[in-house]
């Protein structure tokens, strides 16, 4: 088990390097960079929620939001090599669910619409980027491979290999190329 959380550990270094070009070495990485901090308090929490260690876990949770400004709930669920860059001013939900390979910038909301306790919030598919200040609300699905520029807001599905734009968001594919060949209205909002 020590291994295995050495291991993950030095992955989250490899990928801080890998997704800021500021980044430097792996101890001055693991000493200043708060997204680092807070995805490993995480993991704690998380571990702590699934056993119903709920109060604790709330704790552990809201002393991270403290000290880095990156708020995100014990249950919610994270995948590998994720990524925050900046922090402050970042919330995930209760229900949240990220895939691998996913990056936040700051400012960061992945929220609820409803105060009922359902499944409210996003679902963030692998290797999706969100950008300073996007809101992305609702149990909407962010498709793989997808971008959601900096402060836009999302409240419907965004389809993989896409990039969300604007208030509301609207889609268009990633890759400027695919827009002469995908005139679904379905997949390219104007
Ligand atoms: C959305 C994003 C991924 C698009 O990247 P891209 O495909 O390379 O897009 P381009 O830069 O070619 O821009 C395409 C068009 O979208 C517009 N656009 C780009 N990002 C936008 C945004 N966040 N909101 C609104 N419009 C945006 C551009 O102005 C451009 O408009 P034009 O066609 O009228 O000239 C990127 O702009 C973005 O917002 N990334 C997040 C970066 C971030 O948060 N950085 C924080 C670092 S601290």
């Amino acid at each position: 088990m020590l291994l295995t959380i050495w291991k993950r550990i030095r992955e989250d270094l490899a990928n801080a390097r890998d997704h800021d070009p500021a980044a430097r070495g792996d101890l001055e990485n693991a000493i200043v960079y708060s997204g680092l901090h807070a995805i490993w308090a995480h993991r704690v929490s998380h571990w702590l929620w699934l056993r119903g260690a709920r109060g604790l876990a709330r704790i552990l949770s809201q002393l991270t939001r403290f000290f880095t400004g990156i708020e995100i709930h014990p249950g919610a669920t994270i995948g590998r090599r994720f990524f925050i860059d900046h922090g402050m001013g970042i919330v995930i939900g209760e229900t949240a669910e990220i895939g691998d390979g996913v990056m936040l910038y700051h400012g960061v909301t992945l929220g609820g619409q409803v105060l009922t306790q359902t499944k409210r919030h996003p679902t963030i598919g692998n290797n999706v980027t969100i950008g300073a200040g996007a809101k992305v609300l609702g149990p909407i699905y962010i498709g793989e491979g997808s971008a959601v520029g900096a402060n836009a807001v999302v409240t419907k599905d965004v389809p993989p290999n896409s990039i969300a734009i604007g208030i509301p968001a609207t889609t268009r594919p990633r890759h400027k190329d695919e827009c002469i060949k995908l005139v679904d209205p379905d997949y390219y909002e104007i």
